[in-house]
């Protein structure tokens, strides 16, 4: 629970209240913080987020005076994320970096295909323009997505997107048959991953600038229980290596 000490939900000292019921601290005219209450207590999660951003940025100018400015100008991540929405794996903060250093995409249960135009335009354009020298696909464990694809429950339009997971479930039936629910549901979100990777290796866009400037590629798994990042291993033999060039590179 809140309390008044509590500095990510208290209100700065000295506020005034408008007639709104926007709060301003009126004590430190550089930095304004409006407070939004508007009736609302600041428990409340969207007044306390509001209110606290604030304080990051107050927070973030005193110990990093210069990254604003720099961000106002551009960006250049050298890391392109790939990762499920799930509120438990927010990218910049589980690997402690700050804003401009990940170009991001998130979806329900990290499902790359190689039709979607969203995280198709995601991938060319941190590839082609902002050159990143990094792309990670990151799964995690309990990932609703993948808890769904292994059950039988119909869910709407969301089975329709779950439905590259239901494919993987087909094709790796009886090994998943051979494991306990927990297993399953880590093998899962594991062979989701890797069919990512799959799906960036085919990248026409992708394979040029790992033969051009040596772009990588990781395949990671997140665990939201205790905050540890795994990586898989996805070296590919050198023969796969050049049938899937040879299959997928594209000219002009
Ligand atoms: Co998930």
């Amino acid at each position: 629970m809140a309390t008044p000490s509590d500095p990510q939900s208290a209100p700065p000292a000295d506020p005034t209240t408008k007639e709104n019921g926007v709060q301003e601290n009126s004590s430190d005219e550089e930095f304004t913080m409006p407070l939004i209450t508007n009736g609302r207590p600041l428990e409340d999660a969207y007044a306390k987020a509001f209110n606290n951003n604030s304080l990051w940025r107050r927070s973030l100018a005193e110990t990093e005076p210069e990254l604003f400015e720099s961000l106002g100008k551009g960006q250049s991540p050298q890391i392109l994320w790939i990762g499920c929405a799930d509120s438990r794996c927010p990218e910049t903060t589980i690997l402690g970096l700050q804003p401009g250093e990940i170009f991001c995409h998130r979806n329900i249960a990290n499902i790359l295909v190689n039709t979607d135009i969203n995280s198709l335009s995601v991938i060319q354009y941190a590839v082609q323009y902002l050159k990143v020298k990094h792309i990670i696909i990151c799964g995690h464990t309990s990932c609703g997505g993948i808890a769904a694809a292994l059950g039988n429950k119909k869910l709407g339009l969301i089975d329709t997107w779950l439905m590259p997971l239901r494919a993987l479930r087909q094709e790796n039936l009886s090994l998943l048959d051979t494991l306990n629910e927990v297993e399953k549901g880590i093998k899962m979100v594991e062979l989701n991953v890797r069919a990512g990777v799959k799906v960036l290796h085919s990248n026409p866009i992708v394979i040029d600038a790992m033969s051009e400037r040596g772009l990588q590629v990781h395949g990671l798994i997140y665990n939201v229980g205790t905050g540890e990042l795994r990586e898989l291993d996805i070296e590919e033999e050198e023969e796969i290596v050049k049938s899937r060039i040879v299959s997928f590179k594209t000219e002009d």
